[in-house]
């Protein structure tokens, strides 16, 4: 079984509004909402393509409620726990006048040290020998800058492969516990280095270099539309971008991490792995917010997906 985990999700709440006007009334001329945060991201695009996962995490009140309807109400499995608090309703305006895009997001819930261990209690009590662990996106405040290193070492000791996307100080602890996987982008790579890494080969000195000090076994480095470097043990494959028409491109590496989770899981070879992540990331770009491509469209996009060897 693939788990997700979401500490910190949110409602995002997407409205339209022609020539918005601070200090005046301002009319929505259309509205969607969504379940968000990247660990429910990665189980949203993991039903796309026919897998299956359970998405655990924190939810707080009528916006949990709501968070876990809607996921529910997708077909998906979902093992929330619900805490004191409201989840975070983040809005985001888009003005197609003036071409902008306003972003006003809640504080959201804050949690202590015990509700953070009951979540994880109950995440272990769930996991299985090679059940897959994703552990991705921000903390909700009141968590302690190295929980990913907490929860990684304890589901890796489960017998779990953990894959963990976070960024900055989040990834640095995380990485201490030897995480199976890791799918950094090329910015979050070099912020954990602390150096600039650009090219294919850059990138790829940096990941054997961090396999070789925390024991990762895979590493995944993301580099938007110029595609993605896939290192292993013995391997190393470029996989160059596909060039697609740009709806949005939130999300893409959360629909990667889906993508790499069921290979994963099947044991799909590398080459399988690199043309079904590269498609399925491709495939949630050209669709607009994080709304999950269709299988269809991943399923066109893989023959045209060129990697290399390097
Ligand atoms: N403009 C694009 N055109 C084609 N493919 C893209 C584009 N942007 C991203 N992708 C695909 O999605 C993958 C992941 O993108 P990216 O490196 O931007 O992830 P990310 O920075 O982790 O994103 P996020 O954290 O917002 O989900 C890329 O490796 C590529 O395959
Ligand atoms: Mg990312």
């Amino acid at each position: 079984m693939i788990y997700t985990v979401t500490l910190n999700p949110a409602l995002d709440k997407t409205v339209e509004i022609p020539s918005l006007t601070i200090d005046s009334v301002n009319r929505i001329t259309e509205m969607r909402t969504d379940p968000g945060g990247k660990g429910i991201n990665v189980s949203k695009v993991i039903d796309r393509l026919g897998g299956k996962s359970i998405a655990t995490g924190i939810l707080g009140g009528d916006t949990g409620q709501a968070i876990q309807a809607s996921l529910q109400a997708m077909g998906l499995e979902t093992s929330f726990r619900f805490v004191e608090g409201e989840t975070r309703t983040n809005l985001k305006i888009i003005d197609p006048v003036n071409h902008t895009n306003t972003d006003i997001n809640e504080p959201g819930v804050t949690v202590s040290g015990e509700i953070l261990d009951h979540v994880l209690a109950g995440l272990l009590a769930m996991l299985g020998e090679n059940d897959i662990v994703v552990l991705s996106g921000s903390l909700p405040k009141g968590a302690p800058k190295d929980t990913y290193r907490t929860w990684v070492k304890a589901c890796a000791d489960a017998g779990a492969r953990v894959f963990l996307d976070a960024d900055g100080e989040l990834l640095a602890a995380g990485i201490e516990a030897s995480p199976y996987l890791i799918k950094p982008n090329n910015h979050e790579l070099s912020g954990l280095l602390k150096r600039t890494l650009k090219t294919p080969e850059e990138l790829k000195e940096a990941a054997r270099e961090l396999m070789a000090e925390h024991g990762i076994k895979k590493i995944v480095v993301s580099m938007g539309g110029e595609g993605a470097l896939y290192v292993t043990a013995d391997e190393t494959v470029y996989a160059e971008g596909l060039k697609v028409p740009v709806g949005s491109t939130v999300g893409a590496g959360d629909s990667v991490v889906a993508a790499l989770a069921v290979a994963e899981e099947s044991g799909m070879s590398l080459e399988d792995t690199v043309r079904l992540s590269t498609a399925t990331g491709a495939a949630n770009v050209m669709c607009s917010g994080t709304q999950a491509a269709e299988y269809d469209t991943i399923k066109e996009l893989m023959p045209g997906v060129v990697f290399q060897r390097i």
